[in-house]
């Protein structure tokens, strides 16, 4: 039986949560413990990625049409790389996140056998140069909060030097407008956010977006998401 299935069948789930975050799973990851007998495999799991996986595939069935090559940043669990690449078999994935990730997506990806979806390639957003080269696109859920201003900033930094003209970036998560949260929920998040990490919070969406333009990339879409989250698209020109 695939890894995968085992786990569904026969697992405790042990809080294991580096985010802190209680019933903000956005950006949490939870580490499976396989409890059976069979195995002692772990891999951690976000159950906000299986939330949010189908509305974020419905925006990038349409945003990502036209592009062969996709470049996820902070790819976490591998959760979303296995999901997209497996609906969306025109796009070769490419998951992207710090090394320490890279045991459980490895994993996932050994599992699923997608002929489109590559191995995971460290990349701290801060490091340059990135090993990007080309881009058709860029795709990040829930990490410009979790990171730090200045690796906000050194992101676009890097998307310039990588990006394919015409190329796309989306990145998904929650954002504030014109200074104000969009809910009750989300100012309670970057609170939790910021106690466990005070350069972590929910990023203003016109300074993102100032980011995104300095780099020569303009906002082409932002699209309302389930649980006050945002899907925000920005075309190279
Ligand atoms: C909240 S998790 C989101 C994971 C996944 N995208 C999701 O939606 O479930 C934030 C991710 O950002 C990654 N990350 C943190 N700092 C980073 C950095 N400097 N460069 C690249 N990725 C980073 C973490 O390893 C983690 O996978």
């Amino acid at each position: 039986m695939a890894l995968l299935g085992k786990m569904k069948k026969n697992f405790r789930i042990k809080k294991d949560n580096p985010y802190g975050l209680g019933r903000f799973l956005t950006c949490s990851h939870w580490r499976l413990t396989m409890s059976q007998q069979t195995t002692n495999s772990e891999l951690s799991f976000s159950p906000a990625s299986e939330r949010n996986k189908m509305p974020i595939l419905e925006v990038l069935k349409a945003e990502l049409a036209d592009i062969g090559e996709v470049w996820e940043i902070g790819s976490g669990t591998g959760q979303h790389a296995i999901f997209f690449s497996k609906e969306l078999p025109h796009v070769i994935w490419q998951p992207c996140d710090l090394k320490e990730t890279h045991r459980d997506i490895q994993a996932r990806i050994d599992d699923a056998q997608l002929s489109n979806l590559k191995p995971p390639i460290e990349l701290d957003v801060n490091v340059f140069p990135w090993p990007m080269e080309s881009a058709g696109a860029v795709f990040s859920a829930n990490t410009l909060h979790i990171i730090s201003e200045a690796a906000v900033q050194a992101f676009f930094k890097g998307i310039q030097h990588s990006l394919k003209k015409s190329g796309k970036i989306c990145v998904y998560g929650p954002f504030k407008y014109g200074g104000s949260f969009t809910s009750d929920s989300n100012e309670r998040f970057d609170e939790q956010l910021k106690k466990r990490d005070p350069a972590s919070g929910i990023r203003d969406f016109e300074w993102v977006n100032q980011l995104a333009q300095n780099v020569n990339c303009d906002l082409i879409n932002d699209h309302e998401m389930p649980a006050n989250n945002r899907l925000l698209v920005w075309k190279k020109k």
